[in-house]
């Protein structure tokens, strides 16, 4: 990677950090050092921060024989928050690393506005960028840190102190000014490195699960905070992570990948709620997937067989045909499930056997193991109660679970 590249993105000190290479160090210092003493160019010839779209296009990457991101076509509106969500190895960061330049595609082409990027090195496509490990100067103050973009464009020093306050206002760092960032919190330091992304105006932010080394308090505050900033600095974010959480509560658009793919993209609550897959059922939010076959299918609904002559039901993923004998997925999501004292098994219930409950507060856990040993878990409403017996009655009503063909008998987690 050319060294013009790390300097132009202001990420250098990430590959720093990965190659801890003390000589590259060195050449950034003096280059930043020059580059601090060069130029009075006017902060506002850098123009104002509007996010420009991102539109990918049939992105392909190969490596040898592998193929890890699948001709992908996916368009990221301008001043939207779009995340790429899924699994380890999915092709998350690959597809991200493409967009940035770090990345060239073995085909497909990328286009920020109505411009083709696709050949353009990272240094020229005035992005910014935030990862996991903040990859901030650690011989710098919050200040300087935040800084450093502005004064690699040459930006002249009267106008980047404003500049840089504003920033730290935004992030909630104010005050901060002078404080050495190795002495900073690991929130405290991913908001300098929010900030240090966000204070050139770029019209893009990629973000490569920057809140992964976090704790879950400090990663649902920055959620929020994140999310807010997007929208008050109007760029156009592409974030990966591979937690659904983060993905459903800070996004206007999922793209669920798998296996270098698409599975499914759409807003939270169309991913949620109507799943395009049993992987994407699976893997955005709690679900209990059972296998079986068609025992009976109609418009309505259908009957799926799921062993020891137990009947539940279900309704068909959209634009699936199912017959008689087909092997399914059927996908219920645990606080659809009610549970009930037990009784003869009919279409519809089956008999279960409590193995544990919890109480969460807002809901009650209940573990539930089936005749065929499957185990299921059902949240409860607190004043629903829960059966007093052991021996219970399992049974949804058949609009709230989703039944999905099988694919080539892959689970659904792609493993
Ligand atoms: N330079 C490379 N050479 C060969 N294979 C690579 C290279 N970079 C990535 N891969 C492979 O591509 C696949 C996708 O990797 P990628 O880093 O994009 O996944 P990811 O979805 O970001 O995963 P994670 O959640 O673990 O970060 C993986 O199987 C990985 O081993
Ligand atoms: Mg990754």
């Amino acid at each position: 990677m050319a060294e013009a590249d790390l300097i132009d993105t202001g990420i250098s000190t990430l590959f720093l950090h990965l190659n801890n290479n003390l000589l590259t160090y060195r050449r950034v210092f003096v280059i930043f050092l020059l580059s601090e003493a060069r130029s009075n160019r006017a902060i506002s010839d850098r123009g104002v921060m509007t996010g420009i779209s991102v539109d990918i296009r049939g992105f392909t990457k190969e490596y040898g024989n592998m193929t890890v991101v699948d001709g992908v076509s996916l368009n990221v509106a301008a001043g939207s928050f779009v995340t790429l969500l899924g699994p380890s190895g999915s092709g998350k960061s690959t597809l991200l690393m493409g967009v940035a330049g770090f990345t060239r595609p073995t085909r497909g082409n990328i286009f920020f506005g109505d411009r083709d990027v696709t050949v353009l090195p990272p240094r020229q496509r005035n992005i910014g960028m935030v990862f996991q490990n903040y990859a901030l100067f650690p011989h710098m103050t919050v200040a300087q840190n935040i800084a450093f973009p502005l004064i690699q464009r040459g930006v002249s020093k009267a106008e980047i102190a404003p500049e840089v306050s504003k920033m730290m206002r935004l992030v909630g760092l104010r005050g901060m000014d002078d404080r050495p960032v190795t002495k900073l919190s690991g929130g405290q330091q991913q908001r300098v490195a929010l900030a240090r992304a966000l204070v050139f105006r770029p019209p893009i932010l990629l973000m490569d699960e920057p809140l992964g080394a976090l704790d879950k308090k400090m990663r649902e505050h920055l959620q929020s905070e994140i999310k807010e900033i997007q929208q008050v600095t109007g760029t156009t974010a592409l974030f990966v992570t591979h937690d659904q959480d983060e993905a459903m509560s800070m996004s206007d658009r999922i793209v669920v990948l798998n296996h270098g793919r698409i599975e499914q993209q759409g807003t939270s609550a169309e991913i949620y709620d109507t799943p395009a897959s049993a992987f994407v059922a699976d893997f955005v939010g709690e679900a209990n997937m059972l296998q079986g076959s068609i025992a009976e299918s109609s418009p309505q609904g259908c009957l799926v067989e799921i062993g020891h002559n137990l009947l539940v039901c279900g309704k068909s993923v959209p634009g699936a045909v199912l017959e008689k004998g087909d092997t399914v997925d059927l996908i219920v999501r645990p606080n659809r499930i009610s549970l009930g004292p037990e009784r003869e098994p009919v279409p519809g219930f089956i008999p279960g056997e409590m193995l544990s409950s919890a109480y969460l507060g807002e809901s009650i856990l209940i573990r539930v193991r089936l005749p065929n040993d499957k185990i299921i878990t059902a949240k409860l409403k607190p004043e629903a109660g829960q059966p007093d017996t052991q021996r219970v009655s399992v049974t949804w009503d058949y609009n709230s679970s989703t039944v999905f063909p099988r694919r080539n008998g892959a689970s659904s987690r792609g493993e």
